[in-house]
């Protein structure tokens, strides 16, 4: 028996196949039960490269990375590198019994003075689907497990030190286009290791921020948002779900 596991074990990696790089401004890639994106939509705003590595995908848990260059328009968003789930969208706010997500990630190399953070982009809409930052779109939640460098979100503070899903947190709150932004943004530090129900923050917007609880869960997007700097942002597993009631 020994011997068959061992001889079976390279047959089961070679099922997923060699990592898949992408390299294009707008390319994305089927990721299991999500897609991958490059999406360097700021690169008039500076100068450099992005490419970005699907490691492993299932219909639950997704693996990559992605490795920038970026230099000037310190203010400027370059890209937003990120995963999208296939599954966690076209939920009301009010029909949510849960939205178990679990992320991993760390920084395989990072230049010194880097402006980027890590986040959650979350899409909410009065439609029960549309495309993230549309005409559908009525809120932007992020979820900002680091910001490095000094960068600040959309809007302006609100609350400081607000306690959400055993971390603490402070709100940013501002327009953007046809939708509000609402950003999270930790006051710990990064958070290398998150687990949490993002029903947690839904139900602090519905009571504490104004939020219309018809509203629809359009898309859930993780991922990086880089300003300036050199580095390698790795997840070694991200999983989310929308578990309606
Ligand atoms: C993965 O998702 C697809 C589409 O929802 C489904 O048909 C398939 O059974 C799932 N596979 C597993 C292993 O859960
Ligand atoms: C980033 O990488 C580029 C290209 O390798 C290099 O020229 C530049 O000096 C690096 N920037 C920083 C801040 O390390």
């Amino acid at each position: 028996m020994q011997i068959i596991r061992t001889l079976a074990l390279p047959v089961l990696l070679a099922g997923f196949g060699a990592a898949q790089t992408i390299t294009g401004q707008f390319d994305c890639l089927p990721a299991g039960g999500f897609q991958l994106c490059q999406n360097v939509w700021g690169a008039r705003s500076g100068t450099g490269s992005q490419q970005s590595t699907l490691n492993s995908a299932s219909n639950t848990t997704v693996a990559w990375s992605t490795t920038y260059n970026w230099a000037n328009g310190p203010n400027a968003v370059k890209s937003y590198a990120n995963v999208l789930s296939n599954a966690a969208k076209g939920v009301q706010l009010q029909n949510v019994a849960s939205a178990p997500t679990s992320w991993n990630w760390n920084y395989a190399s990072q230049s010194a003075g880097i402006r980027a953070d890590v986040s959650y982009d979350i899409w909410f809409g009065t439609a029960s689907s549309g495309q993230p930052a549309t005409a559908a779109s009525s809120y932007e939640i992020m979820i900002w497990l680091s910001g490095l460098g000094g960068i600040q979100p959309v809007g302006s503070q609100i609350t400081t030190g607000t306690s959400i899903a055993g971390h603490t947190w402070n709100l940013w709150k501002g327009p953007n286009s046809n939708w509000q932004v609402l950003s999270f943004v930790s006051s710990a530090g990064d958070i290398n290791s998150f687990n949490v129900d993002l029903n947690d923050f839904f139900k602090y917007l519905i009571q504490e921020q104004g939020v219309a609880p018809t509203q629809f869960v359009q898309a859930i997007q993780t991922g990086t948002e880089a300003f300036t700097g050199n580095a390698t942002l790795v997840t070694t597993a991200y999983s989310v779900s929308l578990v309606s009631k």
